[in-house]
């Protein structure tokens, strides 16, 4: 069994990234600039975006924070969205999902120009995504697909049983690892008889949000396993008041799986990269784009 440290694997692309956005300043080229939109003060939603913030900052981004009060309307919003739309010195922007229940995530999401968005959630980006076009890749799906590459874990004709069908991984997963030549099974709440199909599973991606659902008995002897889900779980014993759970029972499963990623620590830092490996991406593609239409 190895584990597939997503921490370590971080570090090494940060690195990359940051001798890159060097390379942009030595040349005076634009520096990357990554703009994030949070609304009210959910616990987790200010935790995710200081971390964004403190990534662009490592690897020499411009980042900005714009933040909003809870009542915030939605036509504000969206003209807040519009705003960074125009402004030509932001390359990226996510709105920090969740949203209050009287803003429709749909129209926000479909408000964000395609070219900035770097969530990879615009429709348009999700449809170059499932014809294998250059687009913007949901974050955590490709920081998957970084990880699975830097070990080298062999997926042509393998049978990838991905657990969960949300729309910013386990949809966007099944597309990537089709294109990886697995072939590929997506389990939800419906399935019937979800062991049977779990049990199937050359790579077993847990991305349901349910903490350590995923038991040795369920897997095959050997599988590679990717736990995406990151539960917070109260526990009065630890300072912070929770733990975080992901959503594999590791020490359950690790032992008869061939790779596994751990929680935290796995896919986690990994989601990080995406963004900003999409960010960089973003920057390049306006390059490209204004050196062909002169
Ligand atoms: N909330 C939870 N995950 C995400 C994400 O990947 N992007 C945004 N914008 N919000 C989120």
């Amino acid at each position: 069994m190895q584990t597939l440290n997503g921490n370590a694997v971080a570090k090494t692309l940060k690195a990359k990234i940051k001798i890159e956005v060097d390379q942009l300043k030595a040349e005076g080229k634009k520096v990357p600039h990554l703009a994030a939109i949070l609304v009210g003060s959910v616990g987790a939603s200010m935790t995710y975006v200081a971390a964004k913030e403190k990534d662009c900052f490592e690897v020499g981004f411009d980042s900005t924070v714009l933040r909003f009060p809870e009542s915030i309307t939605e036509a504000e919003l969206l003209n807040e969205v519009e705003k960074v739309n125009n402004n030509a010195d932001i390359d990226g922007l996510i709105v920090q999902l969740p949203l209050p229940k009287h803003i429709s995530e749909k129209k926000v999401t479909e408000t964000i120009s395609w070219k900035k968005d770097v969530d990879g959630f615009h429709p348009m980006n999700v449809g170059l995504m499932f014809k294998g076009l250059p687009c913007f890749l949901p974050a955590t799906p490709y920081g998957i697909i970084k990880l699975l590459e830097h070990y080298q874990v062999e997926t042509s004709g393998k049978h990838c049983v991905i657990i969960g069908r949300s729309d910013i991984v386990g949809k966007p997963m099944s597309a990537l690892m089709l294109q990886k030549n697995c072939t590929v099974t997506v389990c939800h709440s419906k399935t019937k008889n979800i062991e049977s199909f779990i049990q199937q599973g050359d790579i077993v991606i847990a991305a349901l949000g349910k903490p350590e659902f995923l038991k040795a008995s369920m897997i095959k002897e050997g599988a590679v396993v990717i736990d995406v889900g990151i539960t917070r779980v109260d526990d009065a014993s630890n300072p912070k008041g929770y733990v975080l759970k992901g959503d594999v029972d590791f020490n359950d499963v690790a032992p008869k799986s061939s790779f596994i990623t751990p929680v935290p620590g796995g896919v986690g830092p990994m989601t990080r990269i995406g963004l900003l490996l999409n960010t960089i991406d973003a920057v390049n593609r306006r390059n490209l784009s204004s050196a062909t239409s002169m």
